[in-house]
């Protein structure tokens, strides 16, 4: 099989752990680092969370290597009431042994871009992304894709307009969007088509190991998130969105689109316009429209049942 050599860019960020629980679980990809950004929680602990995910996956070689610490725009707003205080779900951890690199993330992605065919999953907010074009500008060429979770078709979960992602940096989106790198986007209206339930977390405890009753523990918070905001506990799963889509690249249904994204505005600051009609579109951007959620959970709980 031939394997997908891949970065994961991330916030962790509970729906970041699941994530990257697939990626490691899943022999497609061969993921060469993790690197951190600000996000859901300040980067100090979002590289903690890689670090500790990295030991809880068993997988000590995979480098961790900590990125921007404040946006392109200016700092923004965490989301500690959704991912916890320190990001995980608030669970008693010991100290990682496994440590992180010395190396800036944005070194150390243009490094791999230039040793070999690389895939960016990007699942935070695109500080880190935008800042490797800028300061790499021959990057566009040598990526293989990026796959990004973030934007919303129609209604944003920060504002009515704006996905967090996008929102906690506009600038740094418009950078990547505006790249000619091949870019493919999960939005939120994808997204959402993807969640766990209580049977989805019963399953991952009763499969008796470390990695399914850890995520457990920390979707817990994430699932009384959910009831106070949707009034039910499903999980959206939406940074797993832009992992299944490298695992299976037929799985989601995608389109060409042209992407803008509003950096001012006093409402509309982040929001992301999709253009489809095939006269505007540039080519080089995707959006996902449709995923069948059981074939993912079927695949979900397949592969983390295997990291023991
Ligand atoms: O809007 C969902 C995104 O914001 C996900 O990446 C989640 O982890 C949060 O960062
Ligand atoms: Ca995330």
């Amino acid at each position: 099989m031939a394997r997908t050599r891949v970065v994961i860019d991330t916030d962790p960020g509970v729906d970041d752990a699941v994530a990257i629980m697939l990626a490691l679980a899943s022999p497609e990809l061969d993921v060469v680092g993790i690197t951190t950004v600000v996000g859901n929680v300040e980067l100090e602990k979002t590289t903690l969370n890689a670090r500790r995910l990295v030991e809880l996956a068993q997988r000590p070689e995979i480098p961790v290597l900590r990125g921007c610490a404040s946006p392109l725009g200016g700092p923004a707003g965490t989301a500690g009431e959704v991912h916890g205080r320190d990001g995980l779900g608030d669970l008693v951890w010991d100290e990682p042994t496994v440590g992180e690199g010395s190396e800036h993330a944005v070194e150390f992605l243009y490094r791999q871009a230039t040793s070999g065919p690389l895939t960016i999953i990007a699942i935070g907010p695109l500080t880190n992304i935008a800042t490797l074009l800028e300061q790499h500008p021959d990057v566009a060429g040598l990526l293989e894709r990026i796959v990004v979770m973030g934007g919303a078709s129609f209604e944003g979960n920060v504002t009515p307009a704006a996905e967090f992602n996008i929102w906690v940096d506009p600038e740094a989106a418009a950078v990547v969007f505006g790249s000619s790198c091949r870019i493919d986007i999960m939005p939120l209206d994808l997204t959402h088509q993807a969640f766990l339930d209580d049977d989805d977390l019963a399953r991952l405890r009763a499969g008796g190991t470390t990695v399914g009753q850890r995520l457990a523990d920390m979707l817990e918070p994430y699932a009384d998130f959910h009831m106070s905001w949707n009034g039910n506990r499903n999980l959206i799963m939406h940074d797993a969105m832009a992992v299944y889509e490298v695992i299976s690249p037929n799985a989601i249904t995608k389109q060409p689109v042209k992407v803008q994204v509003e950096t001012g505005g006093t409402f509309a600051r982040g929001a992301t316009f999709f253009t489809r009609t095939r006269r505007s579109t540039s080519g080089n951007l995707r959006v996902g429209t449709q995923v069948e959620n059981d074939a993912f959970r079927v695949l979900l709980h397949e592969r983390l049942a295997t990291l023991s």
